[in-house]
C-alpha cells in the first residue's frame, strides 16, 4: 500500500501507539485525522504530526470526541470526511487499561474499559465501513493487545476487552473480504506510552512479575510494524518474536480454519444466496 495522499482516521492519535503511527504515515505522504478527548493533546500531536509529514500539503484534522459514546464517534467520522475526503484507512488505536485485583475493582472500571476499548473500535469502524464498502476499498486496523491472545492476571477488565475485539475482527475478516475491505489486528507487547505509565500505578505485583519478563517496546518500534503489516495485508500484525509465537499458537488451527470457512462462503455466494 502506498500512503501518498491516503486519508487515515486515528482514534487515540493523540498519544503513545496512535501518535507514533500517525507521524510515520505522515513521512509518508498521508493526511491525517486524529481523533481523542483532550483537546490540548491533539493539538500537541498535530504540531509533532505536521512536522513529520512530507509534504506541506498533506492535511491534519483533530477531532474531540469520546469514542465510548457513538453518536459523537460517527459526528467524528463525518467531520473528518468532510474535511479530507473518504477514508483509506482506520486505525482504532483509543485505550485504557486499568488492572488490579478482580474483588477489589469496581464494575464501573469493566464497564467503562468494554465501553472504550471494545464498542470504541466498533462504532469508529461501523461508520467507516458503508462507505469503504461503496469505494470497494479500504483497511481497518483495530488494536487489540497480547493480552487479547491470552489472559493475563491482574487484567480481567482490560483482556476481556482486547479477546472482543479480536472475535470481531477475525468474525467481520471474512465478510468485508468480499468487498475488497482488508482487516488487520494488532497485539502490541508493553509500550512505552502514558497508558502504561498510568496502568503500573495500580498493576499487582504479580502481574509486574509477568510482564517484566517481555521486553519494553518503543511506540515508534510498534508503528513499523504496524504499517509493515499493513503494507503485507497482515491480518494478525504480532510485534516481536514472543508476539508472533503466541499468535501462531494460541490456536494453531485457526488459519486452516479461516480458509475452509472462506471456502464455504465464496461456495454460498456462488449459488446468488446474498445480496453479492
Ligand atoms: N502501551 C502498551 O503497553 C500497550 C500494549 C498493548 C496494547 N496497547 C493498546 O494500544 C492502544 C494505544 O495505547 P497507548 O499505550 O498508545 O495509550 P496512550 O498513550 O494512553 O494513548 C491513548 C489514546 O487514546 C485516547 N483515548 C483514551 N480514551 C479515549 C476515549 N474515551 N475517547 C477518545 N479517545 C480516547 C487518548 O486521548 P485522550 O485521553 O485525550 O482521550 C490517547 O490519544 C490502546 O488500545 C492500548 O490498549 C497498549
Amino acid at each position: 500500500m502506498d500512503f501518498k495522499q491516503q486519508h487515515v482516521i486515528i482514534t487515540g492519535g493523540s498519544s503513545g501507539i496512535g501518535k507514533a503511527t500517525a507521524q510515520l504515515l505522515a513521512s509518508k505522504g498521508a493526511h491525517i485525522s486524529i481523533i481523542g478527548r483532550t483537546q490540548a493533546k491533539l493539538e500537541a500531536a498535530k504540531t509533532e504530526i505536521e512536522a513529520a509529514r512530507s509534504h506541506l500539503n498533506q492535511r491534519v484534522v483533530t477531532i474531540s470526541a469520546n469514542v465510548a459514546d457513538r453518536v459523537q464517534v460517527e459526528q467524528a467520522i463525518n467531520t473528518a470526511m468532510n474535511q479530507i475526503g473518504p477514508p483509506d484507512l482506520l486505525i482504532t488505536s483509543a485505550g485504557i487499561a486499568h488492572p488490579g485485583y478482580f474483588q477489589e475493582l469496581p464494575i464501573e472500571v469493566f464497564e467503562r474499559t468494554m465501553a472504550i476499548n471494545y464498542f470504541g473500535s466498533l462504532y469508529a469502524l461501523k461508520s467507516v465501513l458503508p462507505v469503504m464498502e461503496q469505494r470497494r476499498q479500504g483497511h481497518v486496523v483495530l488494536i487489540s493487545s497480547g493480552s487479547g491472545l491470552i489472559g493475563i492476571y491482574g487484567y480481567t477488565p482490560y483482556s476481556p476487552s482486547k479477546f472482543a475485539l479480536r472475535g470481531l475482527a477475525e468474525s467481520l475478516r471474512g465478510e468485508v473480504k468480499l468487498s475488497g475491505i482488508h482487516i488487520s489486528i494488532v497485539y502490541p507487547p508493553d509500550t512505552d506510552t502514558p497508558q502504561l505509565e498510568e496502568e503500573n500505578k495500580t498493576k499487582p505485583i504479580e502481574t509486574k512479575m509477568i510482564t517484566n519478563t517481555a521486553k519494553t517496546w518503543s511506540a515508534e518500534d510498534v508503528a513499523r510494524e504496524i504499517i509493515w503489516g499493513i503494507r503485507r495485508k497482515s491480518f494478525a500484525i504480532t510485534p516481536g518474536a514472543k508476539m508472533m509465537l503466541l499468535g501462531w499458537l494460541h490456536s494453531p488451527l485457526a488459519s486452516g480454519i479461516n480458509w475452509y470457512f472462506d471456502q464455504i462462503v465464496a461456495k454460498t455466494r456462488c449459488q446468488g444466496a446474498t445480496r453479492w
